[in-house]
C-alpha cells in the first residue's frame, strides 16, 4: 500500500470519529507488514478525560487482534485542523511503547502532509526496561 492510500484510510477512519464537545476529528490507520490494516478514530466521552484519541485507537485495534510492535509497518494519523496535528503527550508515551523507534508516521491534514518516525516524539522514555 502506497503512503498516499494509506492516509486516504486514515481519512476514512476520520468519518467515525465521535467528537461531539471539541468537534475536532482525528482518523488514523496502522498499516500491518502482511498488509492488514486498522482504523482508530477519536472517540470522546461527556466525561472528557474518558475520550480516546484516534492514534492510540488505532494502535489498540492493531494490538487487540495480535499484532505486535514488529509487525507493523507504519501508521497515518490525520486531522481536520488548521494544521498538522502531532500526537498528544498520552499518544507519544503509548506509541513509544507500541511501536518501534523507525515507525514511519505520516501526519496530514487535507492541505499538507510530514512524515516522521516515532523516535522523533519523545527522548528518553519510560518503557518497559524501567520495570525490571
Ligand atoms: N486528539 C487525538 O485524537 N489525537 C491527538 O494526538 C490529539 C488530540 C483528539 C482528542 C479529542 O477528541 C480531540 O482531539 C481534541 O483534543
Amino acid at each position: 500500500m502506497t503512503d498516499q492510500e494509506l492516509l486516504q484510510h486514515a481519512f476514512k477512519a476520520m468519518e467515525n470519529a465521535y467528537a461531539p464537545y471539541s468537534k475536532f476529528h482525528v482518523g488514523a490507520c496502522v498499516l500491518c507488514k502482511d498488509g492488514r490494516y486498522f482504523y482508530g478514530a477519536n472517540i470522546e466521552n461527556a466525561s472528557y478525560g474518558a475520550t480516546n484519541c484516534g492514534e492510540r485507537s488505532a494502535v489498540f485495534a492493531a494490538y487487540s487482534n495480535g499484532y505486535r510492535k514488529n509487525d507493523i509497518e507504519k501508521i497515518a494519523i490525520v486531522s481536520d485542523g488548521w494544521r498538522i496535528a502531532w500526537p498528544c503527550g498520552i499518544c507519544r508515551q503509548v506509541l513509544s511503547e507500541l511501536l518501534t523507534p523507525d515507525t514511519p508516521i505520516l501526519m496530514a491534514t487535507k492541505t499538507e502532509q510530514q512524515t516522521i518516525h516515532v523516535r522523533d516524539l519523545m527522548p528518553a522514555i519510560f518503557g518497559p526496561e524501567d520495570l525490571d
